[in-house]
């Protein structure tokens, strides 16, 4: 985890009047603007019900696609939001793009915007590239960071916060858990933002000393490294992958040993409240961080997440096209 040296450029996320431009991280926005989000999430989430799974709000505008690092779920559930408001979509496959023939990001930028892009979905494995892209773009176009480096993916903690207070309503009175790779982990980093931001009671992080970043003091999140008392009345539990891609030498002893450690089973699920629920952004590790039986429990809210991504990802890119639902009347 890294790029607090890339806070100062953050009000690069709002325009003049405060509205959101580009939304590259949570470090940076309001605790009303967040709010603002998952309600007018809320207000998207019907759309999937209706005959007609359309709203014409992003009609004429068009949205490109740009990940230079795998996904299923965060490229598929923009491509599924772009449509719904019936915006166009362009999905770039940069594996086949000229980008393997040695053309430069802004090359490719600027010969996409040269197509009339409206919006950029960007996903690097450097931190801070759509911050990067941001700085570049035209007057009107839009960036949304889907996910850069060990640094952030903002809308994946945003379909979380939306999830939890589906269930959990307040977060005032909420216990929250992230157990794993919190080092490696631009998710973690993200979903801490917010829960902080909306004045979550006690946040939690439950990780080996090997996989905490050297700033956890200054999080806002209270340490442990043991399983039971992180999760002791917890009343929910978010699960990490071992993103073992970002791990540079071995930082753990086996698959096996976490798993034994820190892996969720039901066994150890006990020491939470009943009424728990367990979250996890995926791709998930059956049997290393997580046991089958937990992650395809009644507690487990893991499909209801991706669900949520579509609608919270329909409310950020309106919002940042400025096209949001206005109330009747
Ligand atoms: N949660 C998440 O970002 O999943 P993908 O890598 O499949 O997009």
């Amino acid at each position: 985890m890294a790029a607090k040296s890339l806070e100062p450029g953050m009000s690069l996320q709002l325009d003049a009047n405060g509205k959101l431009r580009h939304f590259l991280s949570i470090d940076g926005l309001s605790r009303d603007l967040l709010t603002d989000i998952l309600d007018t999430a809320e207000s998207f989430a019907a759309v999937p019900e209706q005959s007609v799974k359309k709203v014409p709000l992003l009609r004429g505008k068009t949205i490109v696609n740009l990940f230079f690092e795998a996904s299923t779920r965060t490229r598929t559930t923009f491509e599924l939001a772009a449509k719904r408001l019936s915006a166009d979509v362009l999905n770039i496959n940069v594996n086949v793009s000229a980008t393997v023939k040695g053309e430069t990001l802004l090359d490719t930028l600027r010969n996409l915007q040269a197509m009339h892009a409206d919006m950029f979905i960007v996903r690097h494995a450097q931190s801070g590239a759509a911050h990067f892209i941001a700085e570049h773009v035209q007057p009107h176009v839009s960036v949304i960071n889907a996910g850069d480096g060990c640094h952030a993916h903002p809308t994946q903690a945003m379909l979380d916060m939306f999830t939890i207070r589906r269930h959990k309503q307040q977060f005032e009175k909420l216990t929250v858990t992230i157990i794993g790779d919190i080092l490696h982990s631009r998710v973690a980093r993200s979903q801490i933002d917010a829960l902080n931001m909306l004045g979550t009671g006690e946040i939690r992080i439950v990780t080996p000393k090997t996989l905490l970043p050297a700033e956890a003091g200054t999080l806002g999140v209270q340490v442990h490294h043991e399983l039971e008392s992180g999760l002791r009345n917890a009343d929910v539990v978010i699960m990490l992958r071992l993103q073992r891609e970002r791990m540079a030498g071995a930082l753990l002893p086996s698959a096996g040993e976490y798993f034994r450690l820190y892996g969720l089973t039901e066994e150890k699920l006990a020491a939470a409240r009943d009424d728990v629920i367990i979250m996890h952004p995926g791709p998930i590790n059956r049997g290393i961080e997580v046991d089958s039986q937990v992650a395809d429990g009644p507690r487990s809210v893991i499909l209801q997440q991706v669900s949520h991504g579509i609608a919270v990802r329909m409310a950020v890119m309106s919002m940042a096209m400025q096209q949001t639902i206005k109330e009747p009347g």
